[in-house]
């Protein structure tokens, strides 16, 4: 199988600790921040409410980022219920604000900074409520934040969530609360998320990463590799079906290194599939390195696993693969296609494509665009490579200009999009057994559900309910949705 060893670099253990700032300075900011923030228009469910008066102390969490961040918000409400807190949507009745991040692009953490400045006024208007960033941008910019953010109050890194409960019971709040020490042994095995409502949940089965792709934070935010047990993991799976959940989607930053022991990533999903009331398996984002003969044969043989795979690829020039340390060529990356392909039918792919990689040359961008055409994936996420304080490709620099790099995206987004309406337009015809989630958006009395592919599918309703698996004929067909009748 494709191999790929991992640097270690040394990231500082900070642990809990309190960072000194004069309360001029730190009032003086929530002020302006408050003025900078005033005039923007909130959402509507953001718009100032009354305050409640009921005795649940509330929080209100935006989340930021990938599924990984999604479940980390679980996370922290499952960790703050048995403290006495319950979820808000409405940050203005909300004591405590968090701001779960992201790390992976500049954008995400500019997105985050200008929300921030509207946010802090709800510490202005009523005194006492509490603003923290939790998450991976915490993480990477850690001390940091409280120059450019001064007034918030509490700064947590992914392995602190724990000691959020503690963090809050704390009197005095008059310096912000800092905990950014990574552990190499946290897994929250213990905690029980507070899942929404729904027919999928999302299970977290390992946290952090090894590989150090040269252009990615997340090794260093998110700290080594670690998995959940996996009798914790059967646990949690037994109770969601109890509680109605149909489809587990197994969460790691590379899932399929997930390991238990001398139990693999293939030994849980076979064990996974054995749990009654589960209908189907899916997981994201497995590596392609990491993606061995028995997980490809779990996924052949468990018919409850689902015919999807998210198999980033990143590039398809060996010279940039071999620059990002991706731990395989693009030979390789085909040639398990082609396997996955011959064991799995009808297998609907996806992939991660960064452009515009540190010394990408107009003919490396050509080899990504010439196997985007030839593999044609279901679907991709599409990105310009951001540069990430921290990480090997950061001392790099940047080689191409931002519109150079727009344009190599615009490029594949183009192809991506045919290619996507083509292979859906091909399902037409079809029946396709989906999982109904519920209400589709746009269309009144129409229903909105996955199939086994992962393809959003919508038609009339029959008076099926969420939960049920429905065969459905494909009438009409775009790039990203499916039309039916069932
Ligand atoms: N710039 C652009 N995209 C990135 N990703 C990770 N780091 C960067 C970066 N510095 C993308 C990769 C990864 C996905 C989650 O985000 O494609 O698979
Ligand atoms: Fe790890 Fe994925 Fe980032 Fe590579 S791109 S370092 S595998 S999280």
């Amino acid at each position: 199988m494709l191999s790929k060893t991992g640097s270690y670099p040394a990231y500082s253990g900070l642990s809990t600790y309190y960072v000194p700032s004069s309360p001029k300075s730190r009032n003086e900011a929530i002020a302006l921040a408050s003025l900078r923030g005033y005039n923007k228009n909130p959402p509507d469910c953001q718009r100032e409410r009354p305050e409640t008066t009921m005795d649940a102390r509330k929080v209100y969490i935006e989340t930021y980022g990938c599924q990984m961040n999604l479940a980390d918000t679980e996370l922290i409400v499952g960790l703050l219920k048995p403290h006495g807190y319950q979820p808000t949507q409405v940050a203005a009745q909300a004591d405590v604000i968090l701001l779960n991040t992201c790390a992976i692009r500049e954008h995400a953490e500019e997105r985050v900074l200008s929300r921030l400045g509207e946010l802090v006024r709800h510490k202005t208007r009523r005194p006492g409520v509490l603003l923290g960033l939790t998450g991976c941008m915490a993480q990477h910019h850690r001390e940091r934040l409280l120059d450019k953010a001064p007034f918030l109050d509490l700064v947590l890194g992914p392995d602190a969530y724990r000691t959020l409960p503690a963090l809050l019971a704390q009197e005095d709040k008059d310096e912000p609360l800092v905990s950014v020490r990574l552990d190499r042994d946290e897994t929250y095995a213990d905690i029980t998320p507070a899942r929404g409502e729904g027919v999928r949940a999302w299970v977290t089965a390992m946290r952090g990463c090894d590989k150090f792709c040269t252009f990615c934070i997340v090794p260093y935010v998110r700290g080594r590799e670690r998995s959940v047990p996996l009798a914790a993991l059967l646990a949690q799976v037994r109770e969601l079906a109890a509680q109605g959940y149909k489809e587990v989607v197994y969460l790691g930053q590379t899932v399929n290194a997930y390991r238990d022991g001398d139990r693999d990533f293939a030994d849980l999903l076979r064990r996974t599939a054995e749990v009654d009331g589960i209908e189907r398996i899916r997981f994201t984002s497995p590596h392609p390195a990491d993606m061995s003969g028995q997980v490809i044969e779990a996924m052949a043989t468990c018919p409850k696993v689902a015919p999807y795979l998210h198999l980033p690829l990143q590039a398809a020039s060996n010279r940039v693969l071999a620059r990002m340390e991706r731990g395989y060529t693009v030979e390789q990356y085909a040639a398990l296609v082609e396997r996955l392909r011959a064991a799995v039918p009808g297998l609907a792919l996806s992939s991660d494509i960064i452009v515009g990689f540190p010394g990408e040359e107009e003919s490396d961008f050509r080899a990504t665009y010439d196997f985007m055409a030839e593999v044609r994936y279901d679907s991709a996420f599409m990105f310009k490579y951001s540069a990430r304080e921290g990480t090997k490709a950061y001392k790099w620099g940047e080689t191409l200009a931002e519109e150079e790099k727009g344009r190599r995206l615009q490029e594949i987004i183009t192809l991506q999009e045919r290619i996507s309406a083509d292979i859906n337009q091909q399902t037409v015809g079809q029946t396709v057994d989906v999982l109904v989630e519920g209400p589709a958006k746009r269309q009144q009395g129409w229903l909105a559900g996955k199939s086994g592919q992962f393809k959003t599918v919508v038609f009339p309703s029959t008076g099926t309910r969420p939960g049920d698996v429905v065969p459905v004929r494909v009438v009409s067909a775009t790039a990203h949705t499916l039309v039916g009748e069932a």
